[in-house]
This record gives C-alpha cells, structure tokens and sequence, in this order.
C-alpha cells in the first residue's frame, strides 16, 4: 500500500482482473525490420520531443508501482537503442516499491549492454528470434545480424540474466530452411527456455490473415513428431500466457502462447506504456489515456494516477480477435511494445 493507493485496491478493471505487469515501451524504433511487424523502409519514428524523457518516465513508473504494478518489463520497438538504458533501469529499480524488471528484446548490442543492465538491476530478458537459419533470419528481418543476436544472447547468459528466454513467432517457413523443432534443439543445448507465439493481428501493412495462421495446435504436433511433449499442470502458468510442456521428461520446457487461438485474456495481468507516454490497457485497445500532455501541465501525481485508473476501467474483456466487429488497432506492435 502507497500514498496513492492508501485502499489497497490498486488498478482493478470491471472484470475482476487487477494490472499488476507494466510494459514500457522505451522508443519505437528498431534496427530490425520484420516482415511480420514492419515496412522495408521502417515507420514514422516519433519525433524526439514526443517521447517522454528519463525523468518523465521514472515518475510514471514511481505512480504504477505505488498504484501496485509490482513487474516492469521493457520494450520497444527495439528497447537497447534507448539512450542511457542502464541508468533508467537502475533508477526503476531504486523506486520506493522497487519492482522487478525484465526486457523484451531482439538481442543487438546486448554483447555489450548485458553486463551493465545486470548490474542496474534487470533480472529477466527474452529475445526475440524467430530462426537459427541465418538466410531465413536476413529474409525475415531484413537484416543480416544472425550472429549478433547469437553473440547478444550469449553474453545475457553470462551476465547472469535468469531465465533467458527465447521468444519466436510461430510460422509456416514457405521455403522449408528451418523447422521449429530446430530451434527448440537449439535452445535446449543452451539452456534457453523456448516460447512460440501465435501470430498476431498487429503488422504495420495489415496483411494478417486468420487462415495464414501457424496455430499452436499445429505446432504442438509438429514439435510432437521429434520431441515428446507432456503438459504441465495450470497451476505452473498463473497469469502468464504460454501453455508449458514437458520436453522428453524435463526439466527443459517448452511453451506455446496461443494469444489468438486460446486467448488468456481472462487471466491478463498486464498495462501498457508508450513511448509518448500513452496508457494503453491491452494491445488491441482502441483508445489510449494521455499522462504526457497532464504530466507537462504539471498534474500531481494523484492526477496522473486518476487518469491510469480511468484507463483500467475501459479494459475490454478480451481482444475480440475473429469476432465480426474487431478491429485492428492503429499502432503497430513496434509502437505499442510487445
Ligand atoms: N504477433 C505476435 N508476436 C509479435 N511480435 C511482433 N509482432 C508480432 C505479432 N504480430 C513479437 C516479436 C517479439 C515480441 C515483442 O513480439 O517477435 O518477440
Ligand atoms: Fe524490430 Fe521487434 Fe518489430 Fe522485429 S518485431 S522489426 S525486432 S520491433
């Protein structure tokens, strides 16, 4: 209980669910391109004044956390291309109601950022990677940079970060290179835990389309026909969205997130931050509160919490995906954070 949560109720929404997981989303740009989530070109990046500084932005996760958010984790678009990151992640976790950070990130640069970010206080990180196939990873990215995601992954694991997670987007491989289960071989060997997700309706083109869709199920039995497979009980997943399964016996896992296909909403913790200082209540929200234009106006941090609060009462009860008024939101992913 905080000052500004002096009920203890912190930030409940009508459906019983209570925000607890903060994603900020640090910048929206990302030295990436993946097809699934942006144009060759990359995007309109927001205009530096938009974005919420340092300062801003450690006083908007200060009122989350009073207001009961206990995990932050960071993201972007690409989160290491922030500026002085190691500091911001130091100053989180030198709050009051200090919460426990992790990052969402493709890997570049972390061979030289893991370190630091360790000793500010980042606990957990995933990465994003989708191939072990160099080829397919420059055709899907975009980018020839297999070996810096690698090298990147490495050093988070020498830092210390636990878990390092790896986080893939299931899909069909048109040109047959790679083969999930590859890369869940490859994760074993490295003691990396190993998450598919389902593709989203969130690509800057809007091209998704429900029938193109890898689902989970289908992955399953993919993965089924070179490793066995055996689910773990609900109890080990929470509010956490990946459906975990024993690989071969354990201890390793694997887990699917059939965020489209068996959607966790029910159970969704989770707010969301953007880079220009925006409240998001779930990624397909359609409406945002702003805190940048109160907070450069000089609200109180009462103010600013009112405005959060607002926020979690509009939460929706799920996405809505496959239902005949859903709507894809305007922001991409890279501008909302994963
Ligand atoms: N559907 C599911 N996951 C996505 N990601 C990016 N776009 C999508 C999408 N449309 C993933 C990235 C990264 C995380 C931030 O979200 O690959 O792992
Ligand atoms: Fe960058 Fe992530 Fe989008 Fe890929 S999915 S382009 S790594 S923001």
């Amino acid at each position: 209980m905080s000052r500004l949560d002096e009920t203890g109720a912190g930030l409940p929404d009508t459906f019983g669910r209570v925000a607890k997981d903060l994603r900020v989303s640090l910048t929206d740009r990302c030295n990436l391109r993946c097809t699934y989530c942006m144009p060759a070109e990359g995007l309109d990046w927001l205009p530096r004044p938009e974005m919420l500084t340092d300062d801003e932005l450690v006083r908007v996760v200060d009122i989350f956390t009073q207001l009961g958010v206990h995990s932050v984790r960071l993201t972007g678009g690409e989160p290491l291309l922030r500026r002085g990151l190691p500091d911001i992640v130091r100053r989180f976790a030198e709050l009051e109601h200090a919460p426990r950070i992790a990052m969402t990130t493709n890997g570049i640069g972390l061979d030289r950022l893991a370190g630091p970010l360790a000793d500010a206080g980042l606990e957990r990180i995933n990465v994003s990677l989708d191939t072990i196939d160099p080829e397919r990873f420059k055709e899907l990215t975009r980018r020839d940079r297999f070996a810096d995601v690698e090298r990147g992954i490495k050093a988070a694991q020498d830092a210390g970060l636990k878990p390092v997670k790896i986080n893939a987007v299931a899909m069909h491989d048109p040109h047959g290179k790679d083969n999930p289960a590859e890369l869940l071989q490859w994760c074993l060997d490295r003691g990396l835990e190993l998450r598919f997700i389902e593709q989203m309706p969130l690509d800057a083109g809007h091209t998704w389309e429900r029938q193109k869709m890898f689902t989970g199920r289908e992955l399953q039995e993919l993965l089924g026909e070179r490793f066995s497979l055996s689910p773990m009980p609900d109890e080990a997943r929470g509010s956490a969205p990946a459906e975990l399964f024993l690989v071969d016996g354990g201890p390793a896992t694997v887990g699917l997130i059939a965020s489209v296909t068996a959607p966790f909403c029910a159970a969704c913790d989770r707010v969301r931050l953007t880079a220009d200082g925006q409240v998001r209540n779930c990624l397909f929200a359609r409406d945002e509160n702003d805190l940048r234009g109160p907070l450069r106006a000089g609200a109180t941090d009462e103010e600013l919490a009112d405005v959060i609060r607002a926020n979690m009462l509009a939460k929706r009860r799920g996405h809505g995906i496959g239902e005949p008024d859903f709507k894809q939101p305007d922001r991409p992913m890279s501008a909302i954070g994963g």
